[in-house]
C-alpha cells in the first residue's frame, strides 16, 4: 500500500487498522508521508523536486515553534480521535504547521486534501503563500488557497487554506465533504456564522464518515466550550512562550482615538528603545490617514521609519510587506485593523497601542437593519492584543482607555456572530443543504428565534421560499450564488427581465472595493473625470457605465489612470463579473426576454426592485432627507452619489453612519415602478407604510394603472 516514491524512513506509529489510500498516482500521493524528525534530503517529499536554499533556512525557524515540539502529541490525537480540539497561543505555530504535520503523517490523513478554513480572507491567501513557501512549493500547486471569486487550486492541491464561507458553499455541492481526509476548523475563537453553521454540519458528516478528522484550533479564549460542543473531544495545549507585557492606561478617555493613537506611536517612535510598533485602528480610512501622518511626523524627528498599513481590502504585495524584519536601525510601525489580532502574527512586535474599538456588522431583527458599527472590544480581545507585545521579549501595551473603560464597558467576549447576524444568506444555504429543521439544527448557540423568524420572513418576501418553508424554484437559483439573498434575487429577476448581463456588470462592482478613486492630490480632477460616468438615475447606472467604458476599452490601464477609476477594484469587478455569469450559464438561466428591447434602465431597476424593495426611502414632508420604509429611519444620500436632485423614491444599496445616517449607493425609482413590481409592498389601498409614503403613491397610482 506504501508509495515507494516518497521519501519514508519510519512507518506512521500510530495508524489503526488498515490503510485506506486513495491512489492519485504521481509523487503526490505521498500516502506514507513523511517522517518530519528525519533530516530532509535534497529532494522534496511531496513533489520529488529539490529543495531550495530558502526551504531549509524557513525549516530551522519552524523548529523553534511551539507547535513543532507537540507535532507527535498532535497527530496523534487527530489520528486517534474524528474530532479534537487543538488550543495555543497566537503565533505558536497552529495554522502553518498542523496540517503539514498532518500530510506528512500519512495513512488516512494524508488519503485526501486537508482543509484548513480560516474566518478571513485575508488570512486564507497569506497563510496559504507561507505554507507554500515552507514546504518549498509554488502556491496553488500542492498548497492553494480558496476564497470568495478566487480559487487558486489545482488537481494537485494537498492543503487547502479557505474562508469558512467558501467551505460551507461547498457543501451544498458536496454535502460529505468527501475531498478531505481532514478538517481543520482555525481559529474557531472567533466566532463567525460560517465557522458556527459548520460545527453543526460536520457533527452530521463525521457520523457518516467514520475516517474523517475534524481538529478544531482556536486562540486560548473560551476552549472549553468547543469541548463540551464536541461531547468531550480531548483537548491538547500548546504551551506558549510570553514575555512579560507592561500595560498603561489612559487617564482620561479620548475624545478622538486616531489623533491619540498617532500621538502615542509618535511617542514611541521617538522615545522607547528599539523594537516594532503594531496599532490597531478600525478600518481602511482611518489606517491611511494615520500612515500618513505619522511617517510624516517620523519623517521631521529624523527617526527611521517604515510606516506600513495593513487591512483586508490592500493588495497581496503590500499586505506581505509587514511581514520580513525592516533593515537594521529602523523601526517598523504596523498599523492594521484586528486582523492582526489573532489571525496575523508578525515577529517583532514589542508595542501595541490599543484604543479598544474594532469594527462590527450588527443587526437588528427587530427593524432588519444591518450596520457596520465601530464597537468596543472585549477583554478577551484587549488580553490578545496586549498579548502581541511579548512574543519575542517583553513589551509594553498602550490602551487608549482607561482602567474604568475595561472594567465596566468593555464586554467579557465578543459576541458569537450568529447571534448579531442577519441570518437569511445562512437560512437559504442550509435550506439548499437539506437542513429543514432549522429548530432542532445542532448550533453550538442558537441564534434567538426573532432572527431566525426575520430571516424566514425576509426569504419569503424575496419569493425564496413558500407558505409552508420550502424553497421555491427562485430560492434555488438564489443560493447557488456567492452573494447575498437581495442580490441573488436581483440577479434571477434580470434574467428573465433581458438585462442579467447590465445587473451582473453593477454587481459585481458594488461588490469589489470602491472602484473611484480619488487621490489625495488631484481630488478636484478625479471629481470631474467621475463625472462622465453619471446616469440621471443615479449610482448603480452610473457603475454600469464606468464598467461598460471600461471593458469595451482597448487599453484598461490608461483608461483606469485617465478617468480616475482603480485599476486592481476593476480588474476584481471583472472577475466577480465573470464568475456570476458563469453560474448563470451553468444553470441555464437566462430566459427569453418578455421585457421589451431597448428599455435597459427600466428594466435594470425593475431587476434592482425586485431585490431591495425593503431597501427604499421616500423623501420627508419637508422634502429634505428620506425615510425608510423598513424602520422609518431618517437618512440622507451619501456626498459622493452622482445623484444631483431629489426624487420622491429612492433604493439604496447600504446605509453607512458616519456623522449621521446615509444611504449609499442611491437609484431614483418612480412610484409607480414600484407599485407595479411589488405591489405587495407598495400597493397604496394595502400597503401598511406611514401616511406620507401612501399620499406618494396614492398620487401614482393612476400612472401605473395606465
Ligand atoms: O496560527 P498561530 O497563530 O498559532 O501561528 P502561525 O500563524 O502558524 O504562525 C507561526 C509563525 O510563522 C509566526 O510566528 C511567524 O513567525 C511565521 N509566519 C510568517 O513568518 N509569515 C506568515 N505569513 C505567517 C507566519
Ligand atoms: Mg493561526
Amino acid at each position: 500500500m506504501r508509495d515507494t516514491n516518497s521519501r519514508s524512513r519510519s512507518p506512521p506509529a500510530q495508524t489503526p487498522g488498515p490503510f485506506q489510500v486513495k491512489k492519485k498516482g504521481g509523487a503526490a500521493t505521498a500516502a506514507s508521508g513523511c517522517d518530519v524528525d528525519a533530516e530532509p534530503g535534497d529532494k522534496s517529499w511531496l513533489t520529488g523536486q529539490p529543495y531550495s536554499k530558502r526551504f531549509f533556512e524557513i525549516l530551522k525557524a519552524r523548529r523553534r515553534l511551539p507547535c513543532w515540539e507537540m507535532r507527535k502529541e498532535v497527530v496523534k490525537m487527530v489520528r486517534e480521535n474524528q474530532s479534537s480540539v487543538l488550543i495555543g497561543e497566537t503565533g505558536s505555530g497552529k495554522t502553518t504547521q498542523v496540517a503539514q504535520f498532518l500530510l506528512a503523517a500519512g495513512g488516512d490523513l494524508g488519503s485526501g486534501s486537508i482543509a484548513v478554513t480560516q474566518p478571513r480572507r485575508v488570512a486564507a491567501m497569506s497563510v496559504a503563500a507561507r505554507v507554500a513557501q515552507e514546504m518549498d512549493v509554488e502556491l496553488g500547486q500542492e498548497v492553494g488557497y480558496n476564497i470568495r471569486f478566487e480559487d487558486v487550486t489545482s488537481e494537485k492541491t494537498r492543503i487547502k487554506f479557505m474562508t469558512d464561507g467558501m467551505l460551507l458553499r461547498e457543501c451544498q455541492t458536496d454535502p460529505l465533504m468527501s475531498k478531505y481526509s481532514v478538517i481543520i476548523l482555525d481559529e474557531a475563537h472567533e466566532r463567525t456564522l460560517a465557522t458556527d453553521i459548520l460545527f453543526g454540519l460536520l457533527k452530521e458528516v463525521l457520523q457518516k464518515r467514520p475516517e474523517l478528522r475534524c481538529l478544531v484550533m482556536s486562540a486560548t479564549l473560551e476552549a472549553e466550550k468547543f469541548q463540551d460542543y464536541w461531547s468531550g473531544a480531548p483537548l491538547l495545549r500548546v504551551p506558549g512562550r510570553m514575555f512579560p507585557v507592561e500595560t498603561f492606561f489612559t487617564l482620561r478617555p479620548e475624545k478622538d482615538y486616531v489623533a491619540a493613537a498617532v500621538e502615542v506611536c509618535c511617542m514611541i517612535n521617538q522615545q522607547e528603545p528599539p523594537g516594532d510598533i503594531l496599532c490597531f485602528l478600525c478600518g481602511e480610512e482611518e489606517i491611511e490617514t494615520a500612515c500618513f501622518e505619522i511617517e510624516t511626523r517620523a519623517g521631521e524627528s529624523g527617526c527611521s521609519t517604515m510606516v506600513l498599513p495593513l487591512y483586508s481590502s490592500l493588495p497581496m504585495n503590500q499586505q506581505r510587506r509587514v511581514f520580513p524584519p525592516a533593515p537594521e536601525g529602523t523601526r517598523k510601525i504596523i498599523i492594521a485593523t484586528n486582523i492582526a489580532e489573532t489571525s496575523l502574527t508578525i515577529d517583532g512586535v514589542v508595542y501595541v497601542v490599543d484604543p479598544g474599538l474594532f469594527k462590527q456588522m450588527l443587526y437588528n431583527p427587530r427593524t432588519h437593519v444591518e450596520s457596520l458599527l465601530v464597537s468596543p472590544i472585549s477583554r478577551a480581545s484587549a488580553q490578545q492584543r496586549a498579548g502581541r507585545a511579548g512574543r519575542t521579549r517583553p513589551g509594553k501595551c498602550f490602551r487608549l482607555y482607561t482602567p474604568e473603560t475595561f472594567e465596566k464597558e468593555l464586554p467579557e467576549s465578543t459576541y458569537p456572530e450568529i447571534i448579531r447576524s442577519n441570518l437569511s444568506s445562512v437560512v437559504i444555504s442550509l435550506k439548499k443543504l437539506g437542513v429543514d429543521d432549522l429548530v432542532h439544527f445542532d448550533f453550538m448557540e442558537p441564534p434567538s428565534p426573532e432572527s431566525m423568524m426575520r430571516a424566514l420572513e425576509m426569504l419569503h418576501f424575496l419569493g425564496a421560499i413558500d407558505d409552508e418553508g420550502d424553497l421555491t424554484d427562485a430560492g434555488k437559483a438564489m443560493a447557488d450564488f456567492p452573494v447575498d439573498p437581495h442580490l441573488s434575487k436581483t440577479i434571477v429577476a434580470a434574467c428573465s427581465r433581458g438585462c442579467v448581463s447590465e445587473v451582473l456588470a453593477i454587481i459585481a462592482m458594488l461588490s469589489v472595493p470602491p472602484p473611484f478613486s480619488r487621490p489625495r492630490h488631484a481630488q478636484k480632477a478625479a471629481d470631474r473625470a467621475h463625472r462622465n460616468f453619471a446616469s440621471g438615475y443615479g449610482d448603480h447606472l452610473s457603475l454600469l457605465t464606468a464598467y461598460s467604458q471600461y471593458s469595451n476599452n482597448g487599453s484598461k490601464a490608461d483608461y483606469c489612470h485617465e478617468h480616475f477609476l482603480s485599476e486592481r477594484n476593476m480588474k476584481q469587478a471583472e472577475n466577480v463579473r465573470r464568475q456570476l455569469a458563469g453560474i448563470v450559464r451553468s444553470r441555464g438561466l437566462e430566459k427569453e426576454s418578455t421585457e421589451k428591447n431597448g428599455m435597459i434602465t427600466t428594466n435594470v431597476r425593475k431587476s434592482f426592485i425586485e431585490g431591495f424593495f425593503m431597501q427604499c426611502a421616500h423623501i420627508d414632508q419637508g422634502g429634505k432627507n428620506y425615510m425608510t420604509v423598513r424602520d422609518q429611519q431618517m437618512v440622507a444620500i451619501h456626498p459622493s452619489s452622482f445623484l444631483q436632485h431629489k426624487p420622491e423614491w429612492v433604493m439604496y444599496h447600504e446605509t453607512v453612519v458616519t456623522d449621521r445616517c446615509y444611504m449609499r449607493n442611491v437609484t431614483a425609482i418612480p412610484a409607480e415602478m414600484l407599485i407595479e413590481v411589488a405591489p405587495q409592498f407598495y400597493h397604496p389601498d394595502t400597503c401598511k407604510l406611514n401616511e406620507q409614503a401612501q399620499k406618494i403613491l396614492q398620487r401614482a397610482l393612476p400612472r401605473s394603472k395606465r
